[in-house]
């Protein structure tokens, strides 16, 4: 039986996908060690990503192969604002800059997101990440920053308005088993997708840099 795309994506990509799990930065959330601001650095970052991915979305709506992965209901800007008030306070826009890395990936995001195939694979490597390891992180920031889902702090893992998330996630793959492009688009999509992971590394690699300088002596979240 041949290999549905939905399944090429993940097996071409799934060492990317380790890599990224494996990062510095996520280990020592993950495990209690970075504060609450250190913690805010990463939604910042996500703010500006979900700025240019959600622009993309609301442009696919017109394409014939896009349209089909344009969710509204999985739109995290709204969230990110929320937590973002949180971590920062009223005055959040002043206090939030994009790094480097993150300009970087915005930059190809707004490059390649203008044709299906490119959105489509910054699409998937978010938020197809987000409904799955993203809850595992989820549980990990209420355990130790006690956020409340739904009073901002953690709400962008919060997909109130998706309903079942394990067949949200199915229906999505069903949509990549049934893309209709060629072979062609499809190995550019998988070279897409590694490269969002890079991306991704890339933004993380910086808040490492940044905020966890002395790697395991880094102080617990109060
Ligand atoms: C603490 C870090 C992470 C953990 C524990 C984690 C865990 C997981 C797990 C368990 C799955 C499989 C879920 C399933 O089969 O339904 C998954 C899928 C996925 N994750 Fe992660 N992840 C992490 C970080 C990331 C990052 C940083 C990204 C992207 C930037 C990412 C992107 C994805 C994607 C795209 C999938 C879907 C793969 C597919 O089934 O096609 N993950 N993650």
């Amino acid at each position: 039986m041949t290999e549905t795309f939905s399944d090429q994506i993940r097996t071409a990509t799934w060492t990317d996908h380790e890599e990224a799990e494996a990062d510095g930065y996520l280990k020592a959330l993950m495990e209690g060690r970075l504060s609450r601001e250190g913690y805010g650095e990463m939604v910042a970052q996500h703010y500006f990503a979900y700025l240019a991915l959600e622009a993309a979305s609301r442009h696919m709506t017109g394409d014939p192969v896009g349209r089909g992965f344009v969710f509204p209901e999985l739109y995290r800007v709204p969230a990110l604002e929320r937590d973002l008030r949180v971590l920062y306070g009223a005055a959040w826009r002043d206090r939030i800059r994009p790094s480097k890395p993150t300009l970087t990936y915005v930059a190809r995001i707004n490059q390649v997101g203008e044709r299906a195939g490119g959105y489509i694979a910054h699409h998937y490597t978010r938020y197809l990440g987000d409904l799955s390891g993203g809850q595992f992180i989820r549980q990990g920031l209420q355990k130790t920053y006690g956020f409340t889902p739904g009073e901002g702090g953690v709400d962008f893992y919060v997909f109130d308005e998706v309903g079942s998330l394990p067949r949200f996630k199915t229906e999505y793959r069903r949509r990549l088993d049934g893309i209709a492009v060629d072979e062609a688009e499809k190995r550019r999509i998988i070279r897409e997708v590694k490269l969002a992971y890079l991306l991704n590394m890339e933004v993380l690699g910086e808040l490492d840099r940044v905020l966890v300088p002395a790697r395991g002596s880094a102080s617990r979240a109060s």
